[in-house]
């Protein structure tokens, strides 16, 4: 093949990022990559779309099938059956590329082994991180020994977040990420951490050469983080002259002697790290090498615009690949890396828990931490915190305590819980080491 031989491209899907994928083909784009855009597969013909084109089917088999489609976009999203069509691709001989974090969360090596013995190519890049260039970054490092990858990976729940810095309870800060359209109805996916933990999953494994699937990871939301979480991390330490921290939810994958520790959850982190300062619904990931030391890449996760350039920049090399009779080096996950217990890992934290306005609260809750082997820094309340609890008034008290497994805070958690003194679920933040 030559280098200006058309490429063509069958797309699978035409909602948010399809038809942006689909504008940039048609457009200048696709003519000076000398990419023609064959066939396009929905669900709904009847649904009305700004597309105007005339080779647009409902019956994905004529994508498929088509032999003269070189590429597959697959933009469905969902594991099944963008799956099905992925391996139906693949059996065809066509490359593949696409954005389905929820298949290559899942499937990825099956899948890199199924386009290897296949040679054809597959790339996901638009999976994680929408426009950041995060898997060719992590390619890139290939030869380094990778100890720590940080990121904020959802930019819903980084937008909940910064609404919620400003004051505003995690319900309208929601509603607000709504309004703008970061978030669907339906926002557990996004802000019950499991979003963010499929893309780790597919970063874990780049990163250890070990297939990891979202199941292996910890995974905590961030539903039960309150403006008093917010309110107390911006000014904890700064009066002994300390940055005072911000509250994020982390998606971190660590290599520690062999083990890989991965977790999806809310934490503390001091504001003069990069990852503080990255607000709203941006995304990015922070890497910690040994040679390369720390490297923070960062830029918008979602949305038709961003993710339709990390598509777009995978189809472009793919073509190049084709066009040259060359197959990507892709990656083999063929390392078996083991995963290691997160409750067993130490971090320092607090627990916040609303105390019954009586005499001996506080000493009965210390009573219950200190069986539990909390050793406690210090404590307070704040009075303009003040909320109804079961009908009774109160303050909620946050206790800052050393470094402690989560499976220990875990049985403290549940102890406080069941106290007679404790109103409601206590809370317990981690501060990120
Ligand atoms: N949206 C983002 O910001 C974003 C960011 C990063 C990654 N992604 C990923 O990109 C992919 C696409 O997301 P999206 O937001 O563009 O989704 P979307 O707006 O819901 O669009 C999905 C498209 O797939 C079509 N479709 C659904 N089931 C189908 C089937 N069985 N056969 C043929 N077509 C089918 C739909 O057809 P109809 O149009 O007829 O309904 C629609 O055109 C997902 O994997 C998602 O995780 C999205």
């Amino acid at each position: 093949m030559n280098m200006k031989d058309p490429i063509n491209v069958g797309l699978l899907g035409c909602g948010t990022v399809g038809s942006g994928v689909a504008d940039y083909l048609l457009g200048t784009g696709g003519e000076k990559a000398h990419i023609r855009l064959s066939r396009v597969a929905v669900a709904d013909l009847s649904k009305a779309r700004e597309l105007h084109f005339e080779y647009i089917t409902n019956d994905v088999n004529e994508v498929l099938e088509d032999p003269d489609i070189h590429i597959i976009v697959e933009l469905i999203g969902g594991e099944n059956p963008a799956l099905k069509y992925i391996q139906r691709a693949f059996e065809n001989g066509k490359s593949v590329v696409t954005a389905n974090k929820a298949v290559v969360s899942r499937h990825m090596k099956e899948l890199l082994e199924e386009a290897r013995r296949r040679s054809v190519n597959f790339a996901f890049e638009a999976s994680v991180a929408g426009s950041i260039p995060i898997i060719r970054v992590l390619r890139g490092l290939r030869g380094e020994k990778i100890r720590k990858v940080t990121g904020i990976l959802n930019g819903t729940s980084n937008y909940v977040l910064s609404r919620m810095e400003e004051g505003m309870d995690f319900e309208h800060a929601l509603r607000s990420a709504q309004l703008k359209g970061f978030a669907e109805a339906e926002h557990l996916l996004d802000t019950g951490g499991f979003d963010a933990r499929d893309k780790l999953a597919i970063v874990a494994s780049l990163i250890s050469n070990t297939p990891v699937t979202p199941n292996q990871i910890y995974c905590e939301g961030i539903t039960e983080v309150t403006p008093i979480d917010l309110d107390f991390a911006s000014k904890y330490g700064t009066e002994e002259g300390d940055s005072g921290y911000a509250v994020k939810s982390l998606a971190s994958a660590e290599l520690v002697e062999e083990q890989l520790f991965l977790y999806v959850y809310p934490a503390l982190i001091r504001k003069d790290h990069p990852l503080a300062s990255v607000r709203n619904e941006r995304n990015a990931v922070y890497i910690e090498g040994e040679y390369c030391g720390p490297q923070l890449v960062e830029g918008l996760g979602a949305g038709r615009r961003p993710t339709t350039s990390a598509v777009v920049s995978d189809l472009l090399r793919v073509a190049d690949c084709l066009r040259q009779g060359i197959s990507e080096d892709l990656p083999q996950l063929e390392s078996n890396i083991r995963i290691g217990d997160i409750r067993k890992v130490t971090r320092r934290g607090y627990v916040r828990m609303n105390l019954r306005h009586v005499p001996g609260s506080l000493s009965e809750a210390s009573r219950i931490l200190a069986q539990h082997g909390f050793n406690i820094e210090d404590s307070l309340q704040r009075r303009r915190f003040r909320t109804q609890v079961n009908g009774e008034t109160v303050i909620p008290d946050i206790v800052t305590v050393e470094p402690l497994s989560y499976e220990i805070v875990e049985e403290a958690l549940e102890a406080l819980g069941e106290s007679d003194r404790v109103l409601g679920r206590p809370f317990f933040l981690r501060f990120e080491s």
